[in-house]
């Protein structure tokens, strides 16, 4: 990979944060955009504004084939079977959030999911619990973050609909093992929904080889726009989903009390679309496609490789998830003995370096690991340099010294 090629393309990466040059190290958090997806963007605010499905005028016509052609690209990134398979969500949140509200529960159904959560994972299910008496069984991860699948055939039982799960957690760097699991539930008769927020950016992900039912993921996480994310269901049960929300063109007919639903894609995004994320996020993915997902991961593991050898060489830092960087994707987070993680991270930030400190979003899984103010985290893309990461290592020992 040409990391100075590909550097160039990222107009941030050109700047320089109060004179002085800066290593942003928090992907996990939101990914840089490149020229290639602010252009996309550009183009159809500067170029042919229109709404899609909606007008017949030329503007409006090309805005529903860079929207379709959008489509295609995210179905195919995830090498789903047909286009209508992907609904356009807000973000990753929406998307569990549309599959948590929208699918048919009874009364008595559980749910399966875990203590490495993101909010977002966890929390609809909270709400579902409340609204529709379902009630929730959680399989603990260890303290490395590692799932033992059979824990999965002890708690997946028969009034199990669905198991949620975290694909790739962003404090662990763990990868769950999805195929398997998805296994155990399809057997058991449970639908299968996983959080591919920290995934999909970073290696290639097959939702037909995982064999899964529903999946999320974000484009701002994968060098796309901000307010766009997408949901993958297999079609037969997108159709059954319950709408969320209702308005423009979630119908083909109205009387003043009833309405006939359009097919999927369509009954499940109602109103205007966010068309200048998605078709932002179609031109990131040509990106990372053009790349390859295969060289990123790679490229990605040497990253990783370098960032948790030099945290583990560090006999005052305590690092989060398994120690071998074979097990993990590119982000650490840890904490340096006696320091608040927000200090460390205002610290880093005074020399430049950015990363996330707190909770990350994962009450759960610090609380598990007894971690009150949670972490500093480091994350990391292909954008990232392998000096940078040695830079960030040697400096954040700096801190770490200068403290003690
Ligand atoms: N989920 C994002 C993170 O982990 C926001 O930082």
């Amino acid at each position: 990979m040409n990391i100075e090629k590909i550097r160039s393309d990222f107009p941030v990466l050109q700047k320089q944060v109060n004179g002085k040059p800066f290593a942003y190290l928090d992907s996990a958090c939101t990914s840089l955009k490149p020229k290639p997806v602010l252009d996309a963007m550009n183009s159809y605010y500067s170029d042919y504004t229109g709404c899609a499905g909606r007008s017949v005028h030329k503007f409006a016509k090309r805005t529903e084939e860079e929207f379709a052609k959008a489509r295609a690209k995210a179905a195919k990134f995830v090498n789903a079977k047909k286009p209508n398979e992907i609904i356009w969500t807000k973000s990753a949140t929406e998307a569990i959030n549309l599959v948590a509200h929208s699918l048919k529960f009874e009364k008595g159904d559980r749910v399966v999911t875990t203590n490495l959560e993101h909010s977002s994972g966890l929390l609809p299910w909270h709400a579902v619990a409340a609204e529709k008496g379902i009630s929730l069984d959680f399989v603990l991860c260890n303290k490395e973050g590692e799932f033992n699948p059979e824990e999965f055939k002890e708690k997946i039982g028969r009034k199990t609909r669905l198991v949620s799960i975290i694909h790739a957690s962003n404090v662990t760097a763990t990868v769950s093992p999805l195929k398997e699991i998805t296994k155990i539930a399809h057997d058991a008769g449970a639908l299968v929904l996983a959080d591919s927020a920290q995934s999909v950016p970073h290696f290639p992900v097959d939702v037909k080889q995982l064999g899964i039912d529903f999946l999320a993921f974000s484009g701002h996480k994968m060098i796309g726009p901000t307010g766009i994310g997408c949901l993958y269901g297999k079609e037969d049960l997108l159709e059954k989903l319950n709408p969320m929300l209702l308005g423009g063109e979630t119908i083909t007919d109205a009387d003043l009390n009833s309405h006939v639903l359009a097919e999927v894609p369509e009954r499940l995004e109602a109103g205007i679309q966010n068309y200048a994320g998605a078709i932002g996020l179609g031109a990131a993915i040509d990106y990372l496609s053009g790349i390859g997902m295969k060289k990123i991961e790679a490229y990605e593991k040497e990253l990783g490789k370098i960032l948790v050898e030099g945290l583990l060489n560090n006999p005052k830092i305590d690092l989060i998830g398994p120690k071998d960087s074979k097990k993990r994707g590119s982000l650490a987070a840890f904490n340096a003995k006696g320091m608040d993680p927000h200090d460390v991270a205002l610290m880093l930030n005074d020399k430049n370096f950015f990363v996330r400190s707190g909770m990350h979003c994962a009450y759960p899984i610090h609380k598990f690991l007894g971690l009150k103010k949670g972490s500093v985290r480091a994350s990391l893309y292909f954008y990232n340099s392998k000096e940078e990461v040695k830079l960030f290592i040697e400096n954040l020992s700096t801190i770490i010294k200068n403290f003690s």
